[in-house]
């Protein structure tokens, strides 16, 4: 059966010390749950975080990786660098990487080439801007995201791969995409995958939903057939908050 994940994405906040004070608030009171927990802290936080959530059932994770293996990229970070810090997961493709440096989706075709070869499991990012879906076009957006950024890899590697559609109109705008917003688009890609490579796949992918997810709307979101769980900024970084998202996973 496909996972269940809520994934807190917390972009450039929390310094060191917000980060271990957040893990341990985080620690103290996950509950249980069939989810699975992820979170993604800055770099620089990263091995304190593994360190923190050695032992417990929270996944940590990094929110961009260089596509290279190493070499003259000044201010990047590469797949061995994650991998020595004991960072399995890469969150790629997020609208914000798209959209303010510059990542198109032939760049993330190699990002997820470099992450699946080195074993990584990769949380993909993609979703329509606003003017995209009141034209109506966010279903070949979405398509066009997928087929030129994820779809040629091989179906083996399909097995490391959660996707995470998050429109951008409800990144951060308090405008949540409604339930059966979500669940219309999720089925739509659930749809794509069983033609592009196959049902068993397109079962077994998960399949998360982000943007402006909260306590008091992840459970409806949550209850769509087609959605496996969020992907949340905002409300990732209180824990009171973002544990009652994962509460919102029956
Ligand atoms: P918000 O939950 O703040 O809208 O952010 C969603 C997001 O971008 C997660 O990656």
């Amino acid at each position: 059966m496909r996972k269940k994940i809520v994934a807190g994405n917390w972009k450039m906040n929390n310094d060191l010390q917000q980060t271990e004070a957040l893990l341990d608030d985080l620690i103290a009171n996950t509950p249980e749950t069939i989810a699975k927990i992820v979170v993604a802290p800055s770099f620089v936080s990263l091995t304190t975080a593994v360190a923190k959530t050695h032992g417990t059932n929270i996944i940590v994770a990094a929110q961009n990786m260089h596509q290279a293996e190493s070499g003259a990229y000044t201010g990047e970070v590469s797949v061995n660098m994650l991998k020595s810090a004991k960072v399995n997961t890469v969150i790629l493709g997020h609208s914000e990487r798209r959209a303010y440096f510059g990542e198109t989706n032939a760049l993330l075709a190699k990002k997820v080439d470099t992450s699946l070869a080195h074993g990584l499991t990769v949380i993909f990012c993609f979703g329509e801007e606003l003017a995209d879906r009141q034209s109506g076009n966010h279903f070949n957006v979405v398509e066009s995201q997928l087929r030129e950024g994820l779809f040629h890899i091989a179906q083996s590697g399909w097995d490391s791969v959660v996707l995470a559609y998050e429109p951008v109109w409800a990144i951060g705008t308090g405008e949540t995409a409604s339930p059966e917003q979500a669940q219309e688009m999720h089925a739509f890609i659930r749809n794509l995958i069983s033609e592009a490579v196959s049902p068993a796949v397109a079962e077994e992918t998960s399949i998360l939903y982000g943007g402006s997810v909260k306590p008091d709307n992840a459970a409806e979101i949550f209850g769509k057939p087609d959605v496996d769980g969020g992907l949340i900024g905002g409300a990732a970084l209180k824990a009171a908050d973002f544990l009652a998202i994962v509460n919102g996973i029956q």
